[in-house]
């Protein structure tokens, strides 16, 4: 993005931290981005960074080759901080000796500062203080030029730096990025403030009037349409497109049938107060229900799903006439080219996003969150005035409901689904329990077991409770709920839901199973 901010480049070796690096910076308002280690050295130069962060990553700096990298880059005279794998790689090309280290060291250590005068400045005097660690290989001896900063029990060369000859290279051995790096964002901060001199610039709200000028100038008066799925990205990407050409936008909200309960009733309301803002709820709920009939698998339910999508969309957006543009709520992540293991691809299902729609209908993409992470499109979503409602929405997959009844659809089983999410969402709405969780929701089994209710037998509908912690959705774990709260909320299902007899918790963790059961 063409802007004045500064900004500071992330090569990602392929660590799992990369993203929360970049997304630290940004909390500090400097602009950050992630190319993968292999990037060359013009597509650097061309981002006209004021620094360099070399990532983590699982390589060894002592296997027989190395991930190819542009190792001219140190040439740049850019200060560079090399984090962990970053931190060696820098050491082994300048000389030091780097080692499997007799114990690895992974987790918690204690850092205790040698050197204030920089990477550690206003850290306090007393110490030492937790940081984060997660590597095999050490540094032995520090390369020719370095001075060592700082050290654990375990690594005599836990931070170092080399500032000559023009160079300011700072390494550090831990993650400064994670939480329980106790003075991480000051050592961030730090290398971003007093190394690079950077400005803190970059805030949402600076972001927004960018971008929405941007919109306009590019629209002129031409049309735009959008889909809005009933989350948080489309629905921040629409309104900043409205608010940059008004009623030359036209959002449909597809009714699939596979909604939670008064969704497609409520979503227009949360738009209420934009004056103008056009949001039509296209009701498709026969069309999806007569197609999904009979059928149990989970792949071939959002295959029907998503190309009924398409033909849905098709036709409104032809009813809507002579559209040029299309808003679509991409995230950053999803473009960053990561050398991660799991990738940012492995976060989503194939679902029924209207890829190849674009250039079939021959639209132009708008797409004005590719930039941003989740938490500054909701830190936007506030700057917009969307209500915190739609800002802290829980993810909700695009085939809906129909993933969450294992076996075929049916509008009774719907029903049902529905009414078991209402009260899981109500019970385990934030604010309600403590705890901060990714997702909460109802599964409906394929099955039915033997209850007992007043002094009738009962052959009824299990409901399966799926309540997780996460970060990303890459990785989970079921939540530790307190008994008293699953006991009102299994009471509720049982007493309230028709056609339920039975609750049960699910308590297996992602990986090695995964969020919706499908
Ligand atoms: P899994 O089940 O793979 O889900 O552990 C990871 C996260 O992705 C969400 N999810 C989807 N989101 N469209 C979406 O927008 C989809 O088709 C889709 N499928 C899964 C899921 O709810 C969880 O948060």
């Amino acid at each position: 993005m063409e802007t004045s901010h500064d900004t500071i480049v992330i090569l990602d070796f392929g660590s799992q931290y990369t993203q929360l690096i970049a997304r630290r910076i940004r909390e500090a308002q400097v602009h950050s981005l992630i190319l993968p280690a292999s990037a060359s050295l013009a597509t650097i130069r061309a981002l006209h960074p004021k620094g360099l962060i070399f990532s983590g990553g699982p390589a060894s700096v002592m296997d027989e080759t190395l991930p190819s990298w542009p190792q001219e880059v140190l040439d740049e005279d850019l200060p560079i901080l090399g984090i962990c794998y970053g931190m060696q790689l820098l050491a082994h090309v300048s000389g030091g000796i780097v080692s499997a280290a007799t114990r690895r060291e992974f987790g918690r250590a204690e850092l205790t500062v040698l050197d204030r005068t920089d990477l550690f400045r206003d850290l306090p005097s007393s110490g030492p203080f937790p940081v984060w660690m997660s590597h095999g290989d050490r540094i032995e001896s520090l390369p020719p030029g370095f001075v060592c900063l700082a050290r654990t029990p375990n690594s005599p060369v836990a931070a170092m730096k080399y500032v000559q000859h023009g160079k300011r290279w700072y390494c550090l051995q831990f993650h400064p990025e994670v939480a329980h790096t106790t003075y991480g964002p000051q050592i961030l901060r730090n290398f971003l403030f007093t190394i690079c001199g950077c400005r803190p610039t970059w805030t949402m709200r600076s972001f927004l009037e960018h971008s929405v000028e941007q919109i306009r100038a590019r629209v002129q008066n031409k049309r735009v349409f959008c889909a809005l799925s009933g989350g948080v990205d489309s629905a921040v990407a629409a309104v900043m497109t409205y608010r940059a050409v008004g009623k030359q936008l036209t959002c449909v909200f597809i009714d699939n049938g596979l909604l939670r309960k008064d969704e497609a009733v409520s979503l227009p309301k949360l738009f209420a107060h934009y004056n103008g803002f056009e949001c039509r709820v296209v009701d498709a709920r026969d069309s999806f229900l007569r197609r999904l009939r009979g059928v149990a698998d989970p792949e071939k339910k959002r295959r029907i799903i998503g190309r009924q999508f398409i033909r849905v969309f098709e036709t409104e957006a032809q009813r809507v006439g002579d559209v040029t543009f299309l808003v679509q709520g991409t995230l950053y992540p999803d473009v960053i080219e990561s050398v991660s293991a799991a990738g940012p691809s492995a976060t989503i299902k194939t679902h029924h996003n209207v890829g190849g729609l674009p250039s079939r209908m021959k639209l132009q993409l708008i797409e004005p969150l590719r930039e941003l992470f989740k938490d500054e499109v909701r830190v936007l979503g506030r700057e917009l005035g969307l209500p915190e409602e739609l800002i802290a929405r829980q993810p909700f997959p695009g085939p809906g409901l129909a993933i969450r009844i294992l076996g075929p659809v049916t509008s009774e089983r719907l029903d049902i689904l529905r009414e078991a999410d209402a009260i899981v969402r109500e019970e385990l709405a934030p604010g309600v329990v403590d705890q901060e969780l990714w997702q909460a929701f109802a599964v409906l089994l394929p099955i039915r077991t033997v209850g007992v209710m007043g002094d009738r037998r009962t052959y009824e509908h299990v409901i399966a409770l799926r309540v997780v912690t996460s970060v990303d959705g890459m990785t989970a774990d079921w939540a530790k709920l307190p008994y008293e709260v699953l006991e009102r909320v299994s009471n509720r299902l049982i007493n309230e839901v028709a056609g339920v007899n039975r609750v049960v918790y699910d308590i297996s963790s992602k990986p090695p199973s995964t969020i919706e059961w499908e």
